[in-house]
This record gives C-alpha cells, structure tokens and sequence, in this order.
C-alpha cells in the first residue's frame, strides 16, 4: 500500500525568527537556508516583507532572497526552490515581487483586537489591502498563500467561534488564495477544537486547501496537529527547533517543532520526503544563532539508537 504523504511548510526563517530578542544577520539566515534544503525541503517561508519598524527582525528578506538566488547561480542551492514571504499590503507585494519570489502569504485574523494589533487595521480593510496584492499575483503568476489567525482563540478577546472563521477562511479562498493556513496564534487550542473547527471547514470546501499551523505555548501542538491529520488534513506548518511566535500575540510561544512532527509522522510510516537525521543536529547552530535553548524535544535528546 502507498505511504500516506504530508505536506511540511517550514516556517523557521519567518515565524520562527520574527520573535527572537536578538536579529539574525542574513549571513545565518542563508545558512540556516542551505541546512534545510540539505535535509530535503524545497518549500520554505523565508520571512516577510513588512514594516521593519513593527517587525525589525525581517528586515534584510530581500538581501536573503538576493543571496540564494546567487547560491542558485553557482549550483550552491537547487533551482527547484519554492520560497515565500509574508505580504501585508501592495508595498509589500510591490517589494516581493522586485526580489522575485514565485509565492508570497497574505495574513489577517479572525479577531478585530489582534488585527488591529498586528496590521493595524479592520478585518475588513485587511481584506481590502489584498485586492490589489491578488491582482498583482495573478498578472504574475505568482501564487498566494493565507493565514487565518486567532482561527480559535485570541490573547484579547478570548475563544473565536468556528462561525466566525470559516466564512472569513473561505473568503481567503474565494479571493485567490490556493490554501489558507488555519492559525492557533497563541497555542491554547485543544484536539477537541481543532476537530470541531476542520470537521466545520471540510463540509464547506473539503481539507484539501486548509493547512495546519499550531503554535505549542500550552504544550498542544502536536496532539493538535495529529487531530487534524486523523481527519485528513495533509499540510502542516512547523519551524526547525520550535522557534517561533509573533510579536503582537503577548506570550505565544514556537510553531509546532519539525523535529518533533517528522519523528512522529516517521514512526507512523508517514511520508514526509524530509530527512530527520539531518535537521537534528542543527540544534547546535540554531542555539548559537538565537542565543537560546531551543524548544524541540527530538533536537533536545536527539534520536534513540536504531531509530
Ligand atoms: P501602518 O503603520 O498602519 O502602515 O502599518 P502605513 O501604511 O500607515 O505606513 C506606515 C509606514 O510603514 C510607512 O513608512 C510605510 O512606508 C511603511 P514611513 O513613511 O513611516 O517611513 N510600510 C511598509 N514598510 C515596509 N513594508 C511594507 C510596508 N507597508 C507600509 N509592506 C503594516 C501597517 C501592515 C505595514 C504594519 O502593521 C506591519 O508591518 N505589520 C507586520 C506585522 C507582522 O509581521 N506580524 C507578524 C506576522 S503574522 C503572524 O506571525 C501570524 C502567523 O504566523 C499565523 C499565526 O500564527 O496565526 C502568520
Ligand atoms: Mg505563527
């Protein structure tokens, strides 16, 4: 019978370095770049083009992108790469499409608080800022991601109801969007809202373009993310070490560590086309980079003998 496959977007260099106290030089960032691809992946959000003033761990995306591609020239990185960026506005897209990157990610939320929090706008002028963002893309043929935050709950107005979400999910999808990211921003969902919340997305338009991303500040994230892969979700979102957080989600912790899920989807016999033996020994650069223990569990004590 054929292995189950997943999809893993790796979220490390965006996610996962935009809450970090210290700014990592582009330098680390193409070589944490290099790593990643040498343990197999090609699909990787690379960081984010908005306001440096908000998010001043970010700036330099452009410089990065400028130093793959040159690793791309001298066959230092393969040409089948598909990198992304976070795009807020026309600005940003504007700049994303200046460096040249086949997909970029719009991001909005399902809580006015944390929206106007984040991007400093309405739910429905997020919306707006997209308009020309998707037109931009589809005269390029550029492909867009979304993000849905707070899709369960929000650090500002509690518990977010799947009927508020799903619309706005499948908003993202009418706009143009190939798969919305479902958000557990601050990490405080359990199994049981996660099954409630796709269960509700699947009757509208199947899983197939809904995504997993579980952030694990209450320790839920893969028992989150094994919820939504028993009901056929096959795309999920997590970053090297568990690094992770955004800055306007008071106290959310790191995404879903990728150490940890490929250790679990491999002892499921899983496929994930991802090569854990090499990412766990990036714990030692990721730990200086960040100047920091990292969260993953598997980095941690690494891989029991045979495994
Ligand atoms: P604003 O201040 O309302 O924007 O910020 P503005 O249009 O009034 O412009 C103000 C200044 O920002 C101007 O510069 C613009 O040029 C500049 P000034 O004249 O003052 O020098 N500006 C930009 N600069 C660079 N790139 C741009 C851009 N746009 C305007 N694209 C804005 C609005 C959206 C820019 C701001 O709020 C922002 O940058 N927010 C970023 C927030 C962010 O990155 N959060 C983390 C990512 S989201 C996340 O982590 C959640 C996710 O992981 C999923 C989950 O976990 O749930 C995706
Ligand atoms: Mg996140």
């Amino acid at each position: 019978m054929a292995k189950t496959k997943v999809r893993i977007v790796e979220m490390g260099l965006r996610d996962g370095l935009q809450n970090e106290k210290v700014s990592v030089s582009v330098e680390d960032r193409l070589r944490l770049t290099t790593s990643l691809v040498a343990a197999g992946f090609r699909e990787l959000e690379i960081g984010a083009f908005v306001s440096a003033k908000w998010v001043p761990q970010m700036a330099g995306t452009k410089e990065l992108i400028q130093q793959i591609l040159v690793a791309q020239g001298s066959k230092k990185l393969p040409q089948d790469l598909r990198l992304s960026a976070l795009v807020p506005n026309e600005q940003g897209m504007r700049d994303a499409v200046a460096a040249g990157l086949p997909e970029v990610a719009v991001f909005t939320a399902a809580s006015e608080s944390f929206t106007k929090a984040n991007i400093n706008c309405t739910i429905e002028e997020s919306f707006e800022r997209f308009v020309p963002v998707l037109k931009m893309a589809k005269s390029r043929k550029i492909k867009v991601r979304g993000y849905l935050s707070c899709s369960f709950w929000c650090p500002f107005e509690g518990r977010i109801a799947p009927a508020t979400v799903i619309p706005l999910a499948l908003r993202l999808l009418e706009m143009g969007c190939y798969e919305v990211s479902i958000g557990d921003t601050i990490g405080a969902a359990s199994p049981a809202e996660i099954e409630k919340l796709f269960t509700g997305l699947k009757a509208k338009a199947g899983l197939r373009k809904f995504a997993g991303h579980f952030h694990d500040t209450r320790g839920q994230a893969l028992a989150n993310l094994h919820a939504a892969f028993r009901l056929g979700v096959r795309t999920f979102d997590a970053s090297v070490g568990g690094l992770g957080g955004c800055p306007y989600a008071p106290g959310a912790k790191g995404n879903v560590s990728t150490e940890d899920v490929l250790y679990s989807f491999q002892g499921m016999n899983v496929d994930t086309g991802l090569d854990l033996g090499a990412l766990v020994p990036l714990r030692a650069h990721l730990e200086t980079i960040v100047q920091h223990q990292v969260s993953s569990r598997v980095a941690q004590v690494g891989l029991p003998k045979g495994f």
